[in-house]
């Protein structure tokens, strides 16, 4: 059983995020999602509304699961027996941010192996931060994320404006 984590703050999940992890789920028997619990790092969305937003959002894909860490992901992959980390990765900006935490990894969990998995290009632009900037100003990101985030994120900008 090959089972494979895609950790990320998902603050919110995006097309780009299930693109990845269509492609992934293709080479691992499951995928775990793993939703980090940063209690430092502000995010938009609680992990319960994120992982509401997940869980609608990849029902379609079947060896997908989701939960939530918090500490050291390097200690959630042993604890799990994953094999691998999936990571997606988009253009060059993201290569050293990437390669960088895949060697902290190696380096803390020698035997588990960070995967790359290349966005389509319909998603190489789609970013988390870049959702939410454009749509708390009124942008429409419709075509970026899925249904239910696209509403969350026109309620939380209507309720920044009432
Ligand atoms: O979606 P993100 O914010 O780019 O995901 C980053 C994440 C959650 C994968 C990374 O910050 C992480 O693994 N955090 C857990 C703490 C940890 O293990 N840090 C050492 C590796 S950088």
């Amino acid at each position: 059983m090959r089972l494979a984590v895609y950790p990320g703050s998902f603050d919110p999940i995006t097309n780009g995020h299930i693109d990845v992890l269509e492609r992934s789920s293709k080479l691992f028997d499951r995928i775990i999602i793993a939703v980090v619990h940063n209690l430092t790092k502000k995010a938009m969305f609680s992990l319960d509304e994120r992982v509401e937003m997940i869980r609608q959002s990849v029902a379609h894909i079947p060896n997908v699961e989701i939960d939530c860490f918090s500490g050291l992901l390097a200690h959630y992959l042993a604890e799990k027996k994953a094999c691998a980390i999936i990571r997606g990765l988009r253009t060059v900006t993201d290569f050293e941010y990437e390669m960088h935490m895949a060697m902290i990894n190696r380096e803390l969990i020698p035997e588990i192996d960070t995967i790359f998995i290349t966005s389509d290009k319909n998603y190489i632009f789609i970013s988390s931060s870049a959702v939410k900037e454009a749509a708390m100003v009124g942008g429409k990101v419709e075509q970026m994320v899925p249904p239910i985030v696209y509403q969350a994120l026109k309620d939380k900008y209507l309720s920044t404006r009432s």
